[in-house]
């Protein structure tokens, strides 16, 4: 599919839940969240059935995010059902790596590529200060347990402030050359006033090539993080939301209100 500015849209990032175990200071309010009601999640069906249609489409490229998506129940089944999905050649996960050693042998086997785990510093008390709850040996051994099943290449997304010289992002730069690691840099972004940049080490935030519709948990397709457009699929129909999503696909983003990254994963 090509939209307005000739862009080819052929990567479909999907939401499979808005929960995580997680609650980092960047993504969630202190306050805790509104968390979607069960009958507004999409079912495993519904978003087997709206990939095929994508792939069918034009897509090629698949990411499955949350909230963070090893929390769904059936994880791996859902995996399944889109691996199956003939004329998907890169399908991928964002993930936080705390339940990967758990689940890493299974996605594999389940017919996952790849993973990107989070990871912004290597030190457990900063890692606690930023996730308010996490342990870092978990995530840890998540990219020991992603490597040792194959689900390579594993790439490390690093949030940081500014830019890449700050002294967390060195330690994990090190880390991932020590370890065979690729990493990404991502500045913390901001949906509600609009901040975004490229991501160094990656393709994200450079609106003239993005190749992006994003499927959140509860079924909204949309074009643009940093924009409010969004098509219920459950609404209009899949045919109609992918054909919308990609005519009306901003030329570049501008502030999105109405998300935050806990239902759309970044
Ligand atoms: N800015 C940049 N990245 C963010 N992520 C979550 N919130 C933000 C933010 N405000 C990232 C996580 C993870 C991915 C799911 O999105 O670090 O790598
Ligand atoms: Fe969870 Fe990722 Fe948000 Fe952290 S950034 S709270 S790991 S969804």
């Amino acid at each position: 599919m090509f939209d307005r500015f000739n862009r080819h849209i052929n990567y479909l990032r999907i939401s499979v839940t808005d929960r995580c175990n997680l609650r980092c200071t960047y993504c969630m309010p202190e306050e805790g969240i509104h968390l979607l009601s069960h009958k507004d999640i999409l079912t495993f069906d519904e978003i087997k059935n709206f990939t095929e249609a994508a792939v069918a489409n034009g897509v090629t490229k698949v990411r499955i995010t949350g909230g963070e998506p090893l929390v769904r129940k059936g994880i791996t089944t859902l995996v399944r059902m889109i691996s199956d999905i003939k004329g998907i050649n890169d399908l991928s996960m964002t993930t936080n790596g705390v339940l990967l050693k758990q689940y890493a042998d299974e996605l594999r086997l389940a017919g996952l590529h790849r993973v990107n785990i989070s990871l912004d510093t290597l030190d457990p008390e900063e890692f606690r200060a930023i996730t308010r709850t996490g342990n870092i040996n978990e995530v840890f051994e998540g990219i020991k347990a992603a490597k040792n099943a194959g689900l390579l290449p594993v790439k490390i997304n690093c949030v940081v402030k500014e830019s890449k010289e700050e002294e967390e992002a060195k330690a994990v730069t090190r880390f991932c050359k020590d370890n065979g690691l690729e990493i990404r840099y991502i500045k913390q972004m901001d949906l509600v006033n609009g901040h975004f940049s490229m991501v160094d080490g990656g393709t994200g935030g450079d609106c003239s090539l993005c190749n992006r519709l994003r499927l959140t948990a509860n079924g909204k397709l949309k074009p643009c993080l940093f924009n409010n457009i969004e098509f219920d699929i459950r609404e209009i129909g899949f045919e109609k939301a992918i054909k919308l999503a990609v005519e009306l696909k901003p030329e570049c983003g501008s502030k999105n209100e109405t998300d935050t990254f806990y239902n759309i994963g970044g």
